[in-house]
């Protein structure tokens, strides 16, 4: 590969000249500057990334951590962070943990030796270990999605509580009383924290908290699908499932069909992540959004300000969730008054 110094004998100009060329560093004139860019084609020369990066103390990387890169929403939140990185100039490493915490922990160790300049987390379950051997190595990161309470980190998560009390007084006000709820595991706070907004909201109208009528998934539809047949055979038989994410939804939405269960005269469902594909089920998915634009955004704007403010006060940024009425919902006949 050819280097500086031959590039600067063929163009007949300093290494230095070369230098400011490539970095942009000092100005230099147009002709100059041409017969530079042209030894540097003639030469096919590269510039040395690594060598760049030592010089400057950055590599313009970023790691991103994620437990299921096969979910829509992880799909979908990585396209904002990459989004938002790129318009700053930074490229991003994927990583997907498959919600192992010994994967999680190797990803980190890779990302802090390739020297990415910050890291946007999802934890893969309840475990620090990773966030503290990032902090320990004064690595900037920004945790999103799900919330570790025992660590001191900057932090965009979403009102999920409010986020289950909107979904669940929404089938409240259409008449439901009998809502099964279909959660995610048990050892992420989105999941629990979006099951106390549901029993906010059952125990606002009056109806007491059952906790037969909350079944534990994982996220996937294929669990959706399968804890939807056994509410289908429940007596009495609930008349609406809230699920903690669209994805168990879908398959909520599978099942009923297959039991011959019309979506939504006999059965409401109502799903949480307002994926792009929540448009498109027959029905289509009445959900809570989650706004995964403005998550990208201000995890980009904590990570970057971290990476100059190294000593600052962790910031934590709570966005509001928001119900999105579809056709998987409707009025049903019952006596109760929602106040
Ligand atoms: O669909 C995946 C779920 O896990 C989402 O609701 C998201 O909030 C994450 O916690």
């Amino acid at each position: 590969m050819a280097t500086i110094r031959e590039v600067a004998e063929s163009a007949g100009v300093s290494y230095a000249t070369v230098s400011h060329v490539i970095n942009n560093t000092r100005l230099v004139s147009p002709e100059t500057r041409e017969r530079v860019l042209a030894a540097m084609d003639a030469l096919n020369y590269r510039p040395n990334a690594l060598a760049r990066s030592l010089r400057q103390g950055k590599t313009n990387t970023l790691g991103l951590v994620l437990p299921d890169s096969a979910n829509p929403f992880f799909a979908e939140i990585s396209r904002s962070i990459e989004d938002e990185a790129f318009k700053r100039g930074y490229s991003v490493f994927l990583c997907n943990t498959e919600r192992d915490t010994q994967r999680e922990l190797f990803y980190v160790d890779v990302l802090s030796n390739r020297q990415v300049d910050g890291i946007i987390f999802v934890a893969a379950g309840d475990q620090a270990d990773s966030l503290d051997f990032l902090l320990h190595r004064n690595m900037p990161v920004v945790m999103i999605d799900r919330n570790l309470s025992n660590v001191e980190v900057d932090a965009v998560l979403t009102d999920n509580q409010l986020g289950g009390y909107l979904a669940t007084r929404h089938l409240l006000e259409l008449g439901h009383t009998q809502i099964a709820c279909i959660a995610g595991p048990s050892s992420i706070t989105p999941s629990a924290e979006r099951i106390i907004g549901y029993r906010r909201a059952l125990e606002e109208a009056g109806i007491s908290y059952d906790e037969t009528l909350v079944l534990r998934g994982d996220y996937h539809a294929q669990s959706g699908m399968d804890i939807t047949n056994s509410i289908l055979s429940m007596h009495p038989r609930p008349t609406a499932i809230f699920a903690l994410n669209d994805l168990m939804a879908l398959g909520a939405l599978r099942a009923a069909a297959e039991a011959g269960c019309s979506v939504p005269e006999d059965l409401a469902v109502v799903g949480y992540d307002d994926l792009e594909i929540a448009h498109f089920t027959n029905p289509p998915l009445t959900t809570i959004a989650q706004p995964k634009k403005a998550i990208g955004v201000q995890a980009i704007n904590l990570l970057v300000g971290r990476m100059s403010q190294k000593n600052r006060p962790p910031s934590r940024v709570i966005l509001p969730p928001e119900l999105i009425v579809r056709r998987s919902t409707q009025p049903h006949a019952s006596e109760v008054e929602v106040p």
